[in-house]
């Protein structure tokens, strides 16, 4: 499910928050990348400006934003795919499962990798015994990452698509705007006035 250039985010959450989940998964990737990238290239060494400034966005990304995400599947969709009584369904529920004990894992290793990488930003290097360390913590979560991505995107994803009707996905656009400190109220009335000119004519 795409979401439309131009869409604000807000707009999106309750119009297609399933197209929205799809999007979190390529920033969840651009910022694992970024702190994948600037590990290869600095090795625990000085970092440039540009090095320093992608980390912190990576860091924060991962400390705020991230989460919401997990919270977004684990609260408002998979709840609701877990309803359904069918087969399909009742492979889906290990599968749910596993993704959510993917989740915990991946907390656990993002924590290591926080913690190494804001030592990096505070001291101005990192400690050589550390930096392999923080590319095998790395590595690992890269496989997980992959894996993980696919399943959803390949098998949960598509079946909440046909499994939910449009009540419960606008229920789950509204649980996350909440999440995201947003009143959905008020962006429901935002985007009734976005389509009304917006000169007297
Ligand atoms: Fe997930
Ligand atoms: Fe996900």
């Amino acid at each position: 499910m795409a979401i439309k250039i131009g869409e604000k985010p807000a707009e999106s959450l309750l119009n297609n928050p399933l197209g929205l989940l799809y999007s979190c998964h390529r920033r969840v990737e651009h910022f694992f990348n970024v702190m994948v990238t600037v590990t290869q290239a600095a090795q625990g060494g000085t970092l440039s400006e540009g090095q320093r400034h992608a980390l912190k966005s990576a860091l924060r990304y991962f400390r705020e934003a991230a989460p919401l995400h997990t919270l977004d599947e684990e609260e408002s969709l998979f709840p609701r795919m877990l309803k359904f009584q069918n087969p399909k369904i009742k492979t889906m529920l290990d599968k749910l499962e596993g993704l959510k004990h993917g989740h915990r894992e991946a907390e656990d290793n993002h924590q290591k990798i926080d913690q190494w990488i804001q030592e990096w930003l505070n001291k101005g290097t990192l400690s050589e015994e550390k930096v392999p360390r923080l590319s095998e913590y790395l590595n690992r979560l890269s496989d997980f990452y992959q894996a993980h991505i696919l399943m959803e995107e390949t098998d949960v994803f598509p079946l909440a698509e046909t499994l939910l009707d449009q009540s419960e996905i606008g229920a789950i656009g509204q649980e996350m705007v909440i999440r995201r400190g947003l009143d959905p109220d008020a962006l429901k009335q935002l985007t009734e006035d976005l389509k009304k000119p917006s000169r007297p004519v």
